[in-house]
């Protein structure tokens, strides 16, 4: 069995492994011809099932036969130019490149002891990152596993700030449109359930920062703490950009945490004509930047950003068998002592790698092109009587939903857009996802792959007029 450790004496083996592995997946990815095949959980069910994990293979040939037929063949991909679904991008290979070198050499950045460089490097790209943003000298933060959990951080450091005895007093503002991990971190975070103001959206779906000031002003009539304002750069549906400027005034008039979940947007501050849409994010307090969304790294791969360095302090525990108080005192770089996690797996090597490769402005026109063609999507859709558009994108999604000219009952119009999502799905021949506005089901386009064509959006469109078509077993009016 110890042969099957990674060392010294395994290298060779190890090579061959592995490039068994990579040439499985490049074959896979070479004859994938839709996202999905459309498995059913039932049909897929039963072949994992069927694996009794108690009698192994004991070959990496058989086990990667195995694989294919329980994973590789049926999984979602996300290279396909017809995902156009969720938050995911196909992912750069430079990025990939990193991910089996750190997986492989399998630092954990928590101590100095157990990474080294790897230490460093996170912390060049930690200060990279923050110039883009402009948060100044004294900036500082880590890498998270997702978006979730740099916003969980950022309200983290926020409430300790707010410096409030009672939780129950305090309040964080955030848009109607913004992600529902705000929610979930202030309920983990101990505040009551109404900690949360959900404002409204202007016809951008933008916050309307009338209605933050108002509400700030009312928080302190009220004897209750504005602990954040939860600015979004790229709202998860819409992509909207909240005011930014206006938002960073209101904080500092208040003296509120300012923070930006620019887990979306993040992607503007690399982009060659589009970083001005990110202009005010430089007054943040903290900042989520998820790359794995619009860097084209690999899942897992974000951070959380802050103004001032000290404030991660919150967030600092000692343990004598890790990371003793004497370790900061003589300046050893414990990356634990910003963290939520331990053990902490070197995904800023993905980053690393790409911004070495194909440098930063080359990931951004990357991202710029995905920008234009939902400029693009969104003429075809505006300019198509089956669909109604609800926003022209900032970034680059687009909602959407098919409006049978001869069905007037809206429930009908949702069921029709429910089905024709489910029925695409199950096809397997493209996947968008869906959402609500003002109540009613809408689809959703998230344009991520600089490989999608207008002609692939125009394709999909028709198919899912077809579906609601059929549902409805009707025929809507073709494009004028
Ligand atoms: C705006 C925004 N913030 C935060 C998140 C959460 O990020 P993650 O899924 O990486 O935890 C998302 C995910 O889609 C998002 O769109």
């Amino acid at each position: 069995m110890r042969s099957h450790l990674l060392n010294d004496l395994t290298a060779e083996r190890y090579r061959r492994a592995v490039t068994e592995g990579v040439e499985r997946v490049a074959a896979q990815l070479a004859r994938t011809e839709k996202p999905f095949t459309g498995v059913t959980v039932d049909a897929l069910a039963p072949r994992i099932d069927r694996i009794d994990l108690d009698r192994p293979l004991h070959d990496t040939t058989a086990a990667l036969d195995e694989l294919q037929d329980v994973y590789l063949r049926d999984a979602v991909y996300f290279h396909h130019p017809r995902y156009l679904a969720h938050l995911n991008c196909p992912v750069v290979i430079p990025a990939v490149l990193g991910e089996a070198v750190l997986s492989a050499v399998n630092s954990s950045l928590d101590t100095w002891d157990q990474s080294a460089g790897g230490t460093l490097i996170e912390r060049k790209l930690i200060d990279w990152t923050a110039a883009r943003v402009g948060l100044g000298p004294a900036a500082d933060g880590v890498f998270t596993s997702g978006g979730t959990q740099s916003n969980l951080q950022a309200l983290l450091l926020a409430r300790e700030e707010a410096k409030s005895d009672s939780a129950a007093k305090l309040r964080v503002f955030t848009s109607q449109a913004s992600h529902f991990s705000v929610q979930k971190s202030a309920r983990l975070l101990g505040l009551p359930p109404e900690a949360v103001v959900a404002l409204p959206v202007d016809r951008d779906q933008r916050m309307r920062t009338v209605a933050l000031a108002q509400e700030l002003r009312a928080c302190r009539a009220d004897g209750l703490i504005p602990m954040a304002v939860v600015a979004t750069a790229g709202t998860t549906d819409f992509g909207s950009i909240d005011p930014l400027p206006e938002i960073a005034e209101l904080c500092a008039e208040h003296g509120t945490w300012m923070h930006v979940d620019a887990a979306y947007g993040c992607g503007l501050l690399v982009s060659p004509t589009r970083r001005h849409l990110l202009d005010g994010i430089e007054h943040a307090d903290s900042v989520t930047v998820d790359y794995h969304k619009s860097f084209f790294q690999p899942v897992s791969s974000s951070a959380v950003l802050v103004r001032d360095a000290a404030t991660l302090r919150h967030a600092t525990y000692h343990a004598d068998y890790l990371n003793p108080r004497r370790a900061a005192a003589e300046r050893i770089p414990n990356q634990v002592d910003k963290s939520l996690q331990t053990t902490r797996r070197f995904d800023a090597l993905k980053l690393w790698m790409t911004l070495r490769v194909m440098g930063a402005e080359g990931v951004g026109r990357l991202f710029d092109e995905v920008c234009d063609l939902a400029q693009e999507g969104f003429r075809l859709l505006a300019t198509d009587p089956r669909f109604d558009v609800v926003v022209e994108p900032a970034l680059s999604t687009l909602v959407f939903r098919c409006i049978p000219r001869t069905v007037t009952d809206p429930s009908r119009i949702d069921h029709a857009n429910l089905y024709a999502r489910k029925a695409l799905f199950a096809s397997g021949d493209a996947i968008v996802a869906g959402t609500k506005v003002a109540g009613r089901h809408y689809l959703k386009f998230t344009l991520l792959n600089p490989e999608t064509t207008v002609d692939d959006i125009a394709a999909v469109l028709d198919l899912i007029a077809g579906h609601a078509e059929q549902y409805l077993g009707d025929s809507l009016d073709r494009a004028s």
